[in-house]
């Protein structure tokens, strides 16, 4: 058992378990200290030795890290290699061919197996096909697929070839959807016929038809379509292909593509607190070797794991851990279609014991659902399950209450397996700041100390470090290969909005609220500080809502915060004011749902509000700007403390103070 050497005074610590500590790869405190004292003593060293270690290179680099444009920092730039080929390819050099890649759960439980040999015929099969169809280095493809062995094809071929592809969470919209299409100027779309979540089939293929109906996207020579489910779908001869038609008679062996390492290996939009969804455009050297260390050092992933992360493909997290790291480190890995309540709430627990997994990674609202779920069908409750190859278990996406961190731990861990709360951003390509198996005491809510090279601190407005127990923002001062290049054509965006000049214009700017422990120095993320909500899990800018609100032909007005929500983390709480006389009782009702459905249909469920309240009017300062520290108060039920003197129309907040 490591040593835990830190008086953490009135909280409680809990050592790493004892599962976890067996040689892992950073064993102890010690070790730990040891990297991350390399690391700042000679980071060039230190990166250059891991990047060496942990991928193959076609052609090595021979500089590390170039600061001469930052922030647009470039690493390895003069090396090259390919994804896929660290994926794939290496396995199959390293005597794990015949090693289970994926097992892959259907909704219905029905479960598919495919080796590496396998997956890398049908990788190379695809991206010749992709080839045969004209489609290069740089060019870039939307993927809008559901979990599926598929989608982490259509992924690895472009990879293959160079060519940068853009995942679309299947839940969005189809404006959505075309929004992402003409930003990142796509010429391919991956999609399938239709989703499978909870028995139920959700079209995916009409969402793409209705995108490129919308114009702008006369880029899109092809859409290749992946036949989930046989649903019936429309069809254009000239433009759509099953997946399966082009991938016949396609050799099952095809060259990689090698780029450099700066060459982007995909964008992945995400939300900001203002404008439209930014395309986070990640690399392909920097961000695989954070995925592969990341592997290792969080989840000390070994040959016997069997790993699973439950997030969608749609989002980082699928990225890095289903898509990338877990084959690049040879790993067999679990891949879920459906939903944790599906057929019933024992779901999780029963695939963990049927595929005998060892490392499992969720999200804090999953968790909380469960609880809940368990408590109420004890025959679905992670007791009556045999979870006795679990060692560790992680968490990530938003903060998760001590609560649901004691329950994981209990019931799911047993008190055996070390539960690391790994913080990380889709712009930081990997986990930043998390406890290690085998090393980190734990304490429930906090994602504790940052990875070796990842210089964290908390500042100030103008950029000073503040002292332990003081809450500040969340920085990181140096570059780390893992990191966001830019914004998909909007370099300025980047720059703006991760490296503002306040800080110095060369410390990156995380966009979340931290605080230190005054004795450990433990991190404890509170949460954004910007317009952006976290949902689930799920992040999304307020403006993006308001302006899907006020695209409406009846609405005048909204504003749009976010309300702390026992099961969602967050939930989005909309005030709006309407062009026609302010509605109540039946009629508001009526009038928030049609707002609801619209929301879905413009950006997608999950940006539904939970809330809508009703206004003659909105509170606002007498220069016109909306107080949303006001509307955030009044959705929270408290009363209003603070100065409202500027406030042009105070009458309004006794109207909003109440729901609908
Ligand atoms: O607010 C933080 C929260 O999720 C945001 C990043 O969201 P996204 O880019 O969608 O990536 C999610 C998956 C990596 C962060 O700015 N967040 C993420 N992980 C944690 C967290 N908040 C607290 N604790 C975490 N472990």
């Amino acid at each position: 058992m490591p040593n835990i050497e830190f008086d953490l005074g009135e909280k409680r610590v809990f050592p790493p378990g004892p599962r976890a500590v067996q040689g892992a790869a950073i064993s102890g405190m010690d070790a730990y200290h040891r990297l991350c004292e390399h690391a700042r003593r000679d980071p060039d060293g230190f990166w250059r030795g891991l990047a060496q270690e942990h991928l193959v290179w076609k052609t090595p680099f021979t500089e590390v890290l170039d600061e001469s444009d930052a922030p647009f920092y470039r690493w390895f730039a003069d090396g090259r290699l390919n994804a896929s080929y660290n994926c794939l390819d290496r396995n199959l050099e390293n005597g794990n061919a015949e090693k289970t890649a994926i097992v892959f759960e259907a909704d219905d439980g029905a479960v598919t197996r495919i080796t590496y040999r396998e997956l890398h015929q049908r990788v190379c099969r695809l991206a010749n096909g992709l080839r045969s169809l004209g489609y290069r280095k740089g060019d870039r493809a939307i993927i809008y697929m559901p979990m599926s062995i598929e989608a982490v094809v259509a992924m690895q071929a472009c990879a293959r070839l160079g060519v940068i592809h853009s995942v679309v969470f299947g839940g969005f919209s189809a404006k959505s959807v075309h929004e992402r299409i003409v930003d990142v100027g796509a010429s391919l779309v991956l999609c399938a016929d239709e989703q499978m979540r909870g028995g139920r089939a959700i079209p995916l293929k009409a969402a793409i038809d209705e995108a490129l109906a919308m114009g702008g996207c006369e880029a899109v020579r092809k859409v290749l379509v992946y036949r989930r489910t046989g649903g019936a779908v429309a069809w254009d001869a000239a433009r759509d292909e099953w997946l399966h038609d082009r991938m016949a008679g396609q050799a099952d062996q095809c060259e990689p593509e090698w780029v450099e390492a700066e060459h982007p290996l995909f964008v992945l939009y995400t939300s900001g607190s203002t404008g439209t969804p930014k395309g986070v455009q990640h690399s392909t050297g920097g961000y695989l070797l954070w995925a592969v260390l990341t592997m290792k050092w969080t989840f000390d992933i070994k040959p016997t794991d069997v790993f699973w992360c439950t997030a969608d493909v749609g989002w980082v997290t699928g990225h890095t851990y289903v898509c990338y790291g877990p084959l690049a480190t040879g790993a067999t890995e679990v891949m879920f279609e459906g939903v944790p309540t599906h057929p019933n709430a024992g779901r999780f627990w029963q695939m963990c014991q049927d595929h005998r997994v060892t490392v499992f990674y969720t999200a804090p609202t999953a968790i909380r659902a469960l609880i809940k779920a368990n408590d109420a069908a004890p025959e679905t409750h992670p007791s009556r399950f045999d979870l006795s190859q679990l060692r560790i278990l992680g968490t990530v996406g938003e903060p998760i209450n001590p609560e649901a961190w004691m329950w994981y731990y209990r019931n799911v861990g047993r008190e055996q397996c070390p539960i690391v709360d790994t913080f990380w951003q889709t712009e930081t390509g990997g986990h930043v700041i998390t406890p290690l198996p085998g090393a980190t005491p734990l304490v429930p809510g906090s994602c504790t100390l940052p990875l070796p090279g990842i210089d964290a601190a908390i500042v100030d407005e103008a950029g000073h470090e503040v002292p332990n127990g003081q809450g500040g923002l969340l920085v990181i001062r140096r570059p780390w290969p893992g990191m966001l290049r830019t914004i998909w054509g909007d370099p300025e965006r980047f720059r703006k909005s991760y490296y503002p000049v306040e800080l110095g214009g060369s410390i990156y700017l995380a966009g979340d609220g931290a605080v230190r422990d005054k004795v450990t120095g433990y991190f404890t993320v509170v949460g954004r500080i910007d317009d952006v909500l976290n949902v689930s899990g799920h992040r999304m800018g307020t403006m993006e809502i308001e302006s899907a609100l006020v695209a409406n032909p009846i609405v005048a007005e909204a504003a749009v915060v976010g309300k702390p929500d026992e099961l969602t983390g967050e939930a989005v709480c909309a005030y709006v004011v309407l062009k026609r006389a302010r509605p109540e009782g039946a009629e508001a009702d009526r009038i928030a749902k049609e707002l609801r459905d619209w929301v879905a249909k413009e950006i997608g469920p999950i940006a539904k509000p939970k809330e809508i309240r009703f206004g003659d009017n909105l509170p606002k300062t007498r220069s016109g700007k909306i107080m949303r520290r006001l509307l955030r108060s009044l959705a929270r039920g408290e009363d209003i403390r603070q100065d409202v003197s500027t406030l042009e129309n105070p009458a309004i907040l006794e109207q909003l103070r109440v729901a609908q």
